[in-house]
């Protein structure tokens, strides 16, 4: 008995611990997002300025600075002392850096530019070790403090999970990030902010694996889904829209996490449109003001190929005595990572190798159960099937799609002649 007990204990540990998690800080100022990582032998730790998504003050893309060009610019240097700041890679001090061919990038828009070598090192992380192959910057112009460096997750580049899993260090490079409302005190000054926990090297036999995966939008630089149906309350404006994109990613806006709600440019005029609401978003001077007393403000839904996402008022509203503020954003997508991360106890999977997402404790789209349909008509024509699968597909799941949206139409049919295929 105790035998098997153990066993299970030493399992479950096993399953615990079998995957990693590094949470971000804000620093001091509130003006970066940091994490806690380290590189080369001994390792050197490191606090690098952390990005997701692709809008950024920075231009270089993914660097690390070097103790030489600390040595180089007077102006690093100062910033450096200011900031009381120790954690400088230096390459001459690790026996695992391989210099490689050397770099030179511009910042047009503030003139900046840096230059070094390609660097390949070891990066570590608790009980992980990697290679990591970098932009090594050892001399330069630069206007901002970037810490020890950048990291950036995106869709397009190659970011440190990428190249972990590359070198066999970790089991998939796969990642979920999750959000958490931090308050801090310093001294008699309490403040919260928007804290992202990353967990990474993932067990694919994991739970987090039974959601299924929703395909993003091919040929995007971001990480994009489609959305079939929106409505705002009950009523179906799809048609209405232009834009039907649901990106899942730009958390950071520039190097702050923020958490605003972007919504359709069109969605957000029907919605100021239909509830009165004034141009600058604000009901002002409302005698105790509390949203839900101001207007009913509409929940959104929206509907994509697996998941159903709401956004309802308290998430877009926020009340004080005086004003009730409206925290929306007309763009040419909805941007639904923050809401997701900060107002609900979802996570989002980043699904880079297959081209998809996986929102873990999301809402799931009650798609009809498909087998069945196909081994009850099985006898019937392929044609004649899938002309029917297609029609309760499409009058069931109030599918919208438009013409540019034929493309996942028929990868919708074929997916279903795979099945019959099999059934
Ligand atoms: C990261 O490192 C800094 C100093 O090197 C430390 O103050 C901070 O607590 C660390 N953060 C985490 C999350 O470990
Ligand atoms: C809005 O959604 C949040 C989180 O999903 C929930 O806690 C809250 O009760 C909802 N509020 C309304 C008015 O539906």
């Amino acid at each position: 008995m105790l035998r098997i007990l153990t066993i299970l204990v030493t399992l479950i540990l096993q399953r615990v611990l079998s995957e990693e998690v590094i949470n971000t800080q804000s620093d001091y100022y509130q003006m970066a997002t940091l994490i806690n990582l380290s590189i080369g032998s001994p390792p050197a730790p490191l606090q690098l300025q952390v990005q997701f998504g692709t809008k950024s003050q920075n231009t270089f893309g993914q660097f690390i600075i070097d103790q030489s060009f600390v040595e180089n610019s007077y102006q690093y240097a100062e910033m450096v002392k200011n900031y009381e700041f120790k954690n400088i890679y230096n390459i001459k001090k690790s026996s695992t850096a391989l210099s490689k061919e050397p770099f030179q990038i511009e910042d047009p828009l503030y003139h900046d530019q840096i230059s070094g070598n390609y660097v390949s090192d070891i990066i570590s992380y608790n009980n992980i070790q990697s290679k990591y192959q970098f932009a090594c910057v050892t001399n330069g112009d630069m206007q901002f403090f970037y810490y020890s460096g950048v990291i950036i997750f995106d869709r397009l580049g190659q970011n440190i999970f990428d190249q972990m899993y590359k070198s066999q260090s970790i089991k998939t490079s796969d990642y979920i990030l999750t959000g958490e409302k931090k308050t801090v005190k310093i001294y008699d000054f309490s403040y919260t902010w928007n804290q992202i926990n990353i967990i990474f090297d993932l067990d694919q036999s994991s739970d987090y694996y039974k959601y299924p995966s929703n395909p993003m939008i091919s040929n995007s630089d971001h990480f994009e889904i489609m959305s079939y149906g929106i409505y705002m309350d009950n009523e179906d404006v799809t048609d209405k829209l232009k834009y039907k994109k649901v990106s899942l990613d730009q958390i950071t806006n520039y190097n702050v996490i923020e958490d605003m709600i972007s919504i359709p440019t069109d969605l957000l005029q029907l919605i100021q449109n239909k509830y009165n609401i004034p141009e600058e978003l604000s009901f002002r001077g409302c005698a105790k003001c509390q949203c839900q007393d101001v207007v009913n403000l509409p929940e959104i839904t929206i509907i994509t190929e697996q998941y159903k996402f709401s956004i309802n008022r308290s998430q877009y509203t926020q009340g004080n005595e005086y004003d009730c503020n409206i925290y929306l954003r007309g763009q040419d997508r909805f941007i639904l990572s923050s809401a997701i991360l900060f107002h609900t106890n979802n996570k989002i999977m980043y699904q880079k190798s297959s081209n998809s997402i996986k929102i873990i404790n999301g809402q799931l789209i009650n798609h009809l159960n498909i087998n069945y349909i196909i081994a009850t008509f099985s006898t019937f024509s392929t044609l004649i099937m899938v002309s029917l699968v297609y029609i309760i597909l499409n009058q069931s799941f109030n599918f919208k799609l438009s013409k540019s949206e034929e493309q996942n139409q028929k990868k919708i049919l074929n997916q279903i002649l795979q099945m019959k295929k099999f059934a």
